[in-house]
């Protein structure tokens, strides 16, 4: 079990959740306790007892240290795992300004240059990996956009892998490294003793740290070498009274967000192409044709000064409500995040009228809640129109009642609720409006299409070959 939970490479779940399927045949109770771990997981799924761990219960979901202690030589003190402490407070304050949206029209006008110049490079190939070439342009949008960091110095980090160095760039780096972190989890001794989080077994957990401290001295020469020209996350950061001067602190979060805008991105963005894709003739045509409408039926912008004119018009995201609809569908079936970290539900307290115990582990299975039977219709299907109150059919419930507002929850919620959420849906309208208008995806093995995209990082993607032509508006 614990071997398959991250060597399975294509089915319809993660490896857990199969093992969590397999013992609830009806499909999954609203809430449950799994025991892959000696003192239980509570695993929820109920929209309203996910509202109570979002509002009235709030203060008492809390992040357990389990995660904190296996990851702490990789992202040292980082607030992703950390308690919901003043400090942790502090930093969410410093760190979310720096993601304002005064701050947000800058780096879209960036987002626009390094799309355009991706464009460019694809038309020149025959056909394209597709989830490596988007990796690589959404690295290079948050390198650019958080951390300054030029084009030409992305390449440029020495990955171990079984002893053999290759050169990867930070996203394709950081997802590598960070599952082999998830693997020391899975390990069947540190599920049952905390003793052994931060002890290394193995010669290849010994590569995995060291990579992880070659990627530290990466971000370190990035601080030193003053990469930074104002404007951006990292200068926020370093020009600010509580990191300055405490280069390591500086490390842990700057990984953090590497981490959590890289990976999480690239597969909201390459599932949205393959969802789209599969539905040509339905959604990418309904979305095609919104752009053109945006424009009064004239040419859609061919250069990146025009498409900057276009996409940061302030209406823009008025106007374009399929394409939100488009982005929200495709994170109801493939949240980028299955389900949450480990959290822990603290003070002995009430849920769905039950007692639980203080410290009681706890994950929000976000995939479960946007796909329950009494929320959903048909929610193995994409219909971008379940966001849309226009289409009743699909809006409502089976029952004809509004959804509850936690059924859908790709950015959890509450204290917690990510802090990303605003220049991930930003990005992600930029970049795909840009693709779709520009070109024409086709898969080189048509036999593939209408496969469900992996959906998570932990699974090894197939090989999604994609033909790329000029798009021609008929
Ligand atoms: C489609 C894109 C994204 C999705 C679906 C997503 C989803 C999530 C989820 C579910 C969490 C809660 C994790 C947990 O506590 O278990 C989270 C937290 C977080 N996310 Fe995102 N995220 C996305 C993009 C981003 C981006 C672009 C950034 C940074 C620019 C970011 C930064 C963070 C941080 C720092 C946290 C931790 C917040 C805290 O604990 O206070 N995320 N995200």
């Amino acid at each position: 079990m614990f071997k398959a939970l991250l060597t399975v490479e294509r089915y319809k779940w993660t490896a857990l959740e199969e093992y969590w399927h397999s013992g609830f045949e009806g499909g999954l109770p609203g809430m449950f306790v799994e025991f892959i771990n000696p003192r239980g997981i509570l695993v929820v799924s109920d929209p309203h007892i996910v509202q109570e761990l979002y509002i009235s219960k709030n203060k008492h979901f809390e992040k357990s240290t389990k995660m904190k202690r296996i990851l702490s030589r990789f992202i040292g003190d980082s607030m992703l795992f950390d308690k919901s402490t003043q400090l942790w407070g502090e930093k969410r304050k410093v760190l979310s300004g720096a993601l304002y949206k005064d701050r947000l029209n800058g780096m879209l006008e960036k987002v626009i240059g390094i799309t355009e110049g991706a464009i460019g490079g694809w038309m020149g190939k025959r056909e394209i990996d597709i989830t490596q070439e988007i990796g690589t342009l959404v690295s290079e949008v948050v390198m650019q956009c958080l951390f300054g960091l030029p084009s030409d110095q992305m390449d440029k980090i020495p990955y171990s892998e079984n002893g053999t160095l290759t050169h990867l760039n930070p996203g394709l780096f950081l997802q590598k490294n960070f599952v082999m972190h998830m693997k020391r989890q899975m390990n069947p001794l540190r599920h049952y003793f905390d003793a052994f989080d931060k002890v290394l077994f193995t010669g290849t957990e010994r590569e995995t740290m060291r990579n992880s401290e070659t990627f530290r001295q990466f971000i370190h020469s990035m601080i030193g070498k003053g990469v930074q020209k104002g404007g951006d996350f990292l200068s926020t950061m370093l020009q600010d009274e509580m990191f300055r001067g405490r280069d390591e602190m500086v490390v842990d979060e700057c990984l953090t967000f590497m981490l959590a805008a890289t990976m999480t991105t690239t597969l909201l963005i390459t599932n949205s192409i393959y969802y789209l894709n599969q539905n040509n003739e339905t959604a990418l045509a309904k979305l095609r044709g919104e752009l053109l409408t945006i424009v009064n039926g004239e040419s859609i912008p061919t250069k990146a000064q025009d498409w900057i004119q276009l996409l940061l018009k302030e209406e823009l995201i008025h106007l374009s409500p399929y394409l939100t609809h488009c982005i929200q569908e495709t994170l109801r079936l493939d949240p980028s995040l299955r389900f949450s970290t480990i959290h822990q539900i603290e003070g002995g307290i009430e849920l769905g009228g039950i007692r639980i115990l203080d410290k009681q582990p706890c994950i929000v299975n976000i995939a479960e809640l946007h796909s329950r039977r009494d929320q959903w219709r048909e929610p193995g299907v994409y219909r971008p129109e379940r966001f849309d109150p226009a289409f009743p059919e699909w809006y409502l419930t089976p029952n004809g009642q509004k959804r509850h507002p936690c059924s859908f929850s790709p950015f959890l919620g509450g204290k917690r609720v990510c802090v990303g959420k605003t220049f991930a849906e930003s990005i992600a309208k930029c970049i795909l409006s840009m693709l779709f208008q520009s070109l024409e995806f086709e898969f080189v093995d048509e036999s593939v299409k209408f496969d469900k995209p992996a959906g998570t990082f932990f699974h090894k993607q197939p090989d999604y070959k994609m033909r790329i032509t000029p798009f021609k508006p008929k």
